[in-house]
């Protein structure tokens, strides 16, 4: 009882240390009064130097009884997850002990300031999200109610306009779908909860089909969309087909909503040894060097009344990186303004 009581405090222990040093003084003194003055000197040495050593030892075990007891619960609690270090610590002296928990303190701190930073921006990193998500369904949907409204007041019996709003109703609708498809794609994408299903194919047919089926959006915009040259041979690459797809469907798209009137569109594909590099490239509008860098991030738009003209939520560019990366595959950019913009991504072949 008294022991554990000595070991609470440091106080306790510096307590028990002055009342040793005190008694083996004060007996120290008395016996070394009694003895003929001749021999005074020299015992007293002597005694100076077992009260020393008596000190010393006496401290030395007190205070790492004292560590033990106070310091290797904090350094289990430290480790209490990780129990591996924790036996650890029950095989360190004491003067090791303090070490270490000095450097691991420092070590854990340092941890916790990066994961709190990490925390705060993933913290601001959603409300952007949501923030940005609710302002993208929001046109849509406020649209839409107007069509409504407007047949509800009497549009509907209008021939004039009732087909019309109709239309511009499921356009609308069309683009939340659309949009809702590509939030829940990227979520999946950034939860890395993606799986691929990796297949041999020819990436030539594949480009012919995004050709195909922007056709009818190029036209409307007169731009002309083509291979740089006559591929003959089919070119084969290793990769989820559906999701290049999906990739080389946004490259496309983009480069014929930001090209000009007129404009054209080619793409190539180049053999780089064990890869395919596909390129994208446009005669178009161009992306200013400043924000070169940041169109890749999700909901970033150079020019958002353009974009938004062309019913874009500035997501497209953020799922292709995450489906070319998903592929342990490299995508870049380079661009003029004014001048045009290539995309390229690379492809594996398929392995022999
Ligand atoms: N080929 C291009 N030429 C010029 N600017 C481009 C091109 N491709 C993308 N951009 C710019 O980068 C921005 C981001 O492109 P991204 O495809 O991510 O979004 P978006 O086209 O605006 O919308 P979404 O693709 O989600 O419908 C675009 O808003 C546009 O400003
Ligand atoms: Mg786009």
């Amino acid at each position: 009882m008294l022991i554990k009581k000595i070991f609470q405090t440091p106080r306790s222990l510096a307590l028990l240390i002055a009342i040793i040093v005190s008694l083996l003084t004060g007996i120290g003194f008395v016996l070394i009064s009694t003895l003929p003055k001749n021999q005074q000197l020299l015992i007293l040495i002597a005694y100076t130097l077992f009260v020393f050593t008596i000190t010393f030892l006496a401290s030395l075990i007190l205070v790492n009884l004292f560590v033990s007891k106070r310091i290797k619960p904090l350094y289990k609690a430290l480790y209490s997850i990780d129990k591996a270090n924790a036996d650890l610590v029950e095989e360190l002296d004491q003067n090791n002990l303090l070490q270490r928990l000095e450097y691991d303190l420092r070590i854990w701190v340092e941890a916790h300031a990066d994961e709190i930073d990490r925390l705060k921006q993933m913290e601001r990193y959603r409300k952007e999200f949501l923030g940005n998500v609710s302002h993208e369904l929001k046109t849509p949907i406020f649209n839409i109610q107007g069509y409504v409204l407007t047949l509800l007041d009497g549009g509907l019996e209008d021939p004039t306009i009732n087909r019309r709003y109709l239309e511009r109703t499921e356009k609308s609708i069309n683009r939340l779908i659309g949009i809702v498809e590509d939030l829940e794609l990227i979520t999946k994408l950034e939860a890395g909860e993606l799986q691929l299903n990796m297949e041999r194919f020819n990436i030539i047919n594949l480009i012919e089909e995004t050709f195909e089926a922007l056709e009818h959006r190029a036209r409307k915009r007169n731009i002309t969309v083509k291979f740089d040259k006559d591929y003959s041979k089919p070119i084969w690459v290793y990769a989820d087909k559906k999701r290049i797809s999906q990739a080389l469907y946004n490259l496309v798209i983009n480069s014929i909503n930001y090209g000009k009137d007129g404009g054209k569109t080619t793409v190539s594909i180049t053999d780089i040894g064990t890869r395919v590099q596909v390129e994208v490239n446009d005669n178009g509008i161009g992306i200013d060097q400043k924000d070169l860098p940041r169109i890749f991030e999700r909901f970033y738009r150079v020019d958002k009344s353009r974009s938004r003209e062309q019913g874009g939520t500035g997501l497209g560019l953020a799922i292709v990186k995450h489906i070319i990366e998903g592929h342990k595959q490299v995508i870049g950019v380079r661009s003029s303004l004014n001048q045009g913009t290539t995309f390229s991504f690379t492809l594996d072949k398929p392995g022999r």
